[in-house]
């Protein structure tokens, strides 16, 4: 049984085929291959070890899920699976996966589940004009965790001030998003109590800044 964090990126699979990039203890792949929601499945991991797990956990289920070593999205072909799962991982990691393959991440659908560094990750999107499809949320014991479905539509999520690259106003309504606000209502505020106490010299325009982006998240 999957963890509500990884039924939450299961859930948002809608292609027949999928790569996991990072994929760990395969879980996700198992899953997606067991209920019969995929046809295919690549399980990818930058080192041998977890691909040693996840061919192991694999083996286990008697599954037919193709595992390859290697660093990112270099180990696909452009369009070769219609969704690319990136999930488990820092925001700024997953910037750095997306930017050194911009094709093969343009010629799928991305399902993005950042561990943290969501503003860094918004921004990045934005900045290369990917469109967000949809942002979703799921609380798993005390933590929130987001995802980011990123594709080709219609009606992209709008991210309409800075303070949306912290809490999207679009997630307004989610059962999770108080959690969520509060979430980042505690990581602004120790960034903003850290520049006020700085011993080098507080940084006005920093303070400002955080001051104003609380000011705007509470408000939302
Ligand atoms: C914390 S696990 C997340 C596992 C799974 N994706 C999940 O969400 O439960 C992160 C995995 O990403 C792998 N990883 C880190 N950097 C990577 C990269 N550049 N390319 C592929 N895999 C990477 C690590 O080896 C590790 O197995």
């Amino acid at each position: 049984m999957l963890t509500p964090r990884m039924q939450l990126i299961f859930n948002h699979v809608m292609g027949k085929t999928a790569a996991d990039i990072g994929t760990d203890h395969a879980y996700i792949p198992i899953e997606l291959i067991k209920s019969g929601k995929c046809e295919r499945v690549i399980a990818t991991d930058i080192r041998k070890g977890p691909a040693d797990t996840a061919a192991r956990h694999i083996k286990k289920q008697g599954l037919n899920i193709e595992i390859r070593v290697g660093s990112g999205l270099s180990v696909l072909k452009p369009g070769e699976t219609e969704d690319i799962i990136i999930a488990g991982m820092g925001g700024k990691l997953i910037c750095s996966i997306l930017a050194e393959h911009p094709q093969t991440a343009a010629a799928s659908t991305l399902i993005l589940q950042p561990m943290n560094g969501q503003y860094e990750l918004r921004k990045f999107l934005r900045e290369n004009n990917y469109k967000t499809a949809a942002e979703d949320l799921t609380v798993e014991g005390f933590k929130v965790y987001n995802l980011l479905v990123i594709k080709e539509c219609e009606n992209p999520v709008e991210y309409n001030d800075e303070s949306d690259f912290h809490l999207p106003s679009a997630l307004k309504g989610h059962i999770y998003f108080e959690q969520l606000r509060q979430k980042k209502q505690r990581e602004l505020g120790k960034i903003l109590k850290g520049n006020e106490d700085a011993k080098s010299g507080r940084n006005a325009e920093v303070v400002e800044y955080y001051k104003k982006m609380l000011e705007r998240i509470t408000e939302k």
